[in-house]
């Protein structure tokens, strides 16, 4: 269902990979609302992933960038503009990505040129984009920029690895550049914690079958999915939310405030009973 609210508005939207993507349900859910914005990725997940097709249905421009790249981010906000036609009112960093989980090195045993390109991936990067559009004064006023979290960075989940940091770090940056861009230009920023959403990079983390349904368990309302996020999303970068900022805002059907649930509860006592 559409309710136009996005009509007239202008962004940009980092890292729709394929049609798993959270970012690729939310260019979906921007396009029907009316946004028009530039999709971009990596250059090398341009060659792996299918965003073409996605740009073709949204009629969106697509601009590669390195997102840990200022050069790269540069030239994608001047460009952006551009094509456009105008500032952005809405921006989503939807990117994460660590070397130390992708080649299976356990968090005790960290290489740490692995876990430093990682923090720049998935937390450097939400910085670099922000100051670039700082500083190009890029962003309307009343604008939203919303990057993707989990809740790793506040409670222990082993196999999240050094991206439980990355995401404390990147929540912490929404905090702290949150300020300035709505002290001088009255924008807001805030990062959604998602629930476990099974993307390639979620199936990437070890254990994901076991711990997504094991949060479908616990979860009063059950996991929140790619589009449910997307539409929250949507509510973000509207103007129903305008002074909704510097917040970490968890999305996860309830997850989060949980001890146990009937249903986790069942499970062990079932186990015991066998
Ligand atoms: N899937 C989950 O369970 C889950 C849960 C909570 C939060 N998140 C977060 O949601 C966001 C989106 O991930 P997703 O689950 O849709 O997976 P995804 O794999 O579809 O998206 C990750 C994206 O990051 C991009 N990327 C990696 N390195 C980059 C770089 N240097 N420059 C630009 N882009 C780069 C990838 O190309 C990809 O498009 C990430 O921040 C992720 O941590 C995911």
């Amino acid at each position: 269902m559409s309710y136009g609210l996005l009509k007239g508005k202008r962004g940009i939207i980092f890292g729709a990979l394929d049609e798993n993507s959270i970012a690729w349900k939310t260019a979906e859910r921007v396009h029907e609302e009316g946004g028009s914005f530039v999709l971009t990725n990596a250059p090398i997940a341009m060659r792996m992933g299918t965003i073409n097709q996605l740009a073709e249905k949204t009629g969106a421009k697509i601009i590669p960038a390195d997102a840990t790249s200022l050069e790269d981010l540069e030239k994608l906000v001047s460009e952006s503009v551009e094509v456009l036609g105008g500032k952005l009112d809405f921006v989503l960093h939807s990117i994460g990505m660590s070397v130390n989980v992708r080649k299976g090195r356990a968090y005790t045993d960290q290489k740490y040129d692995w876990t430093a390109k990682g923090w720049d991936v998935s937390a450097g990067s939400f910085h670099k984009v922000m100051q670039v559009l700082y500083k190009q004064d890029a962003m309307n006023e009343w604008g939203s920029i919303v990057a993707l979290s989990y809740m790793a960075a506040q409670r222990v989940f082993p196999d999240y690895n050094d991206m439980a940091d990355n995401k404390a770090f990147l929540e912490s940056i929404a905090r702290s550049f949150g300020y300035f861009f709505g002290r001088d230009k009255n924008v807001r920023v805030n990062t959604i914690s998602q629930s476990p959403t099974p993307t390639t990079a979620g199936k990437g983390v070890k254990g994901f079958d076991g711990f997504i349904s094991y949060a479908e368990k616990m979860s009063p309302l059950g996991n929140a999915s790619a589009l449910d996020c997307a539409d929250y999303t949507i509510s973000l970068f509207s103007d129903l939310t305008r002074k909704v900022t510097l917040q970490n805002l968890f999305h996860d059907g309830g997850f989060s405030n949980m001890g146990v649930s009937d249903a986790v509860m069942q499970a062990f006592e079932e186990q015991q009973n066998s």
